[in-house]
Parts: C-alpha cells; structure tokens; sequence
C-alpha cells in the first residue's frame, strides 16, 4: 500500500453535495462516503469509475492482502461495505438507483455496477439515520463495558438484515463464547506464527493504516515483522471477545464473490445502526482465515447448509478511538 492517506475525509460536510451540478459530479461526491468504509487492514481494495449515470466499483487487486485472504472473502466483503455507503448516500439525497453485479469473462474478477437517476428517487429501503452515522463509525478494538444490550436494540440491529439469502446469527450464550475465545486464540497462534502473514500486517502498520503516528507506526512495524506476538495478542483478542455481550456470525448460502459483496453491505448497516445506538462492531476475522477453524464456526450455525463469512464482536465502546485515514478519492478513479 504505498498511497498518500489522509484523515481529512472524516470532515466530510453533505452541505458541500454539489446540488445544482450534473449528475456525475454528484455522484463523485458520493464516493467520499463510500471512501469511509471499513475495510480489512484498511487496505481500502477498491476502484470506481464513474461514467455518467454510473458508478462502476472494481476490487484493487494491488490492495489484495495475498496472505491473509487468499481465497479474497475479506477483499469483496470490503468492496461491499463501500458499496453499502454509496446507496446508503444515494438514498440521502434521493437519487434513484439500481445496482447490478457481474464476472469478467475468465469468472476471477467480480464487481458492481450502479446505474442512477435523478427523477426518480428510490423508496427509503434503509434507515435514513444510516447516514448522519457514516462519518461517525470506527472499529472498536478495546474492551467492552461490562453492559448487556436491551432486546430492543438487538433486534434494531437485526433489523439492518435485509437479504433473505444471506444469514444473521446473534450469540450470547457465555459457554459458546468460551469455545469461540478459544478459536480465536489458536487463530492468532497459528496465523503469527507465519512470517508472511506478519509481513503483510505490518506493512499496513509501517504505512500508517490503522491511524498510528510515526514514528509509532514504524516502530511497530518493526516489532511485529520480527517477533512472533500470536500467543499475547491471541490471550488479548480472546478477552476482547469475552468482553462483547453479543458475537455475530453473519453468513451465506454459497461461498462466491457475490455473496460476499452482500455480506459486506449488511455488515455495513449492522456497524451504522450499531454506531447509531452508541454501540461499536470490530470483526474478528482470524477465525475465518483458517480452514479448519471456519468449519468449525460453521458447525455452529442453525443450519448445515450456511457458510459463515464475517465474524464479529458488538458491545458498547469504553472510548471512543480517533478514525483511521483513508486514501484520496482521485487516487481511486480507474480508468
Ligand atoms: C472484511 C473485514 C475484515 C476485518 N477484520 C478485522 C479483524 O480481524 N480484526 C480487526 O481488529 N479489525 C478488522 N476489520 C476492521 C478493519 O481493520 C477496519 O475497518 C480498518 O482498519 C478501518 O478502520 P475503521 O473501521 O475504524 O474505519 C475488518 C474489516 C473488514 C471490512
């Protein structure tokens, strides 16, 4: 990743939405919205293009963290979550739309495409205070007060579940919380384990993506390029998890592309609603990253048939962290 960043985009001011301009300026500023998406190791895989009435969204295969997600599941869950944003942003200011996706020929590379209109806005299908919350979501990675979260706001979150094909499954039952602390455990043992795997995540640290200042972000790069950390941070990320009165396995009926850009706009809305509630979201994707540990995740699903793809913890936050940067949006024009 060797992309001038910037946390300047987290000021982002929908007083600026260019009203009286042309359709496609409109919609390059509906791209700084998509631009605040999460994203795994804030690799931010994504490319747009927009050509009149449409946003094209092209996965960036330079941001493709090889190591960690080979199978790319993480890559096009990200690209969704952008995505989300962008017809999140779409319904804001009442432009209609309808998004599409599709294969190149070969069947490797996977994008959608947005065609949009401004006569006919699109019905409010999402929760419009979606919106005023995209510039306020961040990962959480601490630990969680020691609060419950009322069954309303559960089942507002359950709410953000709008595809009928994918699966959203809540756990809270502290003994399958037990068994999952000590997947993730074994995950990060496992994974540190592999100096690639450490390359990969501390170039993303050395690069500043995670929000830490120099001379913090090299000096952590160094530290975890060379030494294996798995055993500490596997004990840390299993009291994280402990901490969350809630995990989420959020799940598909086929394990493509396509499913997975789906699984990244609902995960989207569950992190806005969450932030909306005053809750926070961190994915625990070590877990997922490990074959036989996904089995097992999926061993704990309702139904045989589903295939977990996200993994998450949700709780209420004990502070709120400063927000990671982002890359500039002309940075992202493919042309
Ligand atoms: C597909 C995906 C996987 C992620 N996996 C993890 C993870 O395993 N652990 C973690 O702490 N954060 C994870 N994240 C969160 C990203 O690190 C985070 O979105 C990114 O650093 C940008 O920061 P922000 O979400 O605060 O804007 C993941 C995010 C996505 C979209």
């Amino acid at each position: 990743m060797n992309h001038r960043m910037s946390k300047e985009l987290w000021n982002l001011d929908e007083a600026d939405y260019p009203a009286d301009k042309p359709l496609s300026e409109k919609l390059g500023f509906l791209l700084n919205y998509a631009q605040l998406a999460p994203s795994s190791h804030n690799s931010q895989p994504w490319l747009f293009s927009v050509q009149d009435t449409q946003v094209h969204l092209y996965p960036d295969l330079d941001q493709w963290l090889k190591v960690a997600d080979p199978e790319r599941r993480e890559l096009y869950i990200s690209l969704g979550c952008a995505l989300e944003n962008l017809l999140i942003a779409a319904e804001h200011f009442q432009l209609g739309y309808q998004a599409s996706f599709f294969s190149d020929r070969e069947g490797k590379e996977h994008f959608a495409s947005v065609t949009f209109t401004e006569d006919s806005p699109t019905a409010n299908v999402r929760d419009p205070d979606l919106f005023n919350t995209i510039p306020q979501r961040r990962t959480s990675r601490e630990l969680f007060q020691p609060r419950l979260i009322p069954k309303e706001e559960l089942l507002q979150v359950k709410a953000a579940w709008l595809e009928k094909d994918l699966h959203l499954h809540f756990i809270a039952n502290i003994d399958q919380k037990r068994r999952l602390a000590e997947m993730v455990k074994t995950a990060d043992k496992t994974l540190y384990a592999n100096p690639a795997y450490r390359h990969e995540l501390a170039e993303a640290l050395g690069q500043g993506a995670f929000g830490t200042r120099w001379p913090w972000s090299r000096i952590l790069q160094f530290i975890v390029r060379h030494i294996n950390l798995g055993a500490r941070l596997g004990k840390q990320d299993a009291q994280a998890l402990m901490s969350a009165p809630v995990l989420i396995i959020l799940s598909a009926k086929t394990d493509d592309a396509i499913s997975q850009i789906k699984i990244g706009q609902l995960y989207e809305r569950i992190a806005l609603t969450a932030t909306r509630l005053g809750l926070g979201t961190q994915p625990l994707s070590q877990i997922l990253e490990i074959p036989s540990l996904r089995q097992q995740l999926a061993a704990t699903l309702p139904d045989a048939k589903l295939v977990p793809q996200h993994f998450l913890r949700m709780g209420y936050p004990s502070d709120l962290k400063a927000h990671t940067p982002r890359r500039t949006v002309l940075q992202y024009l493919k042309m």
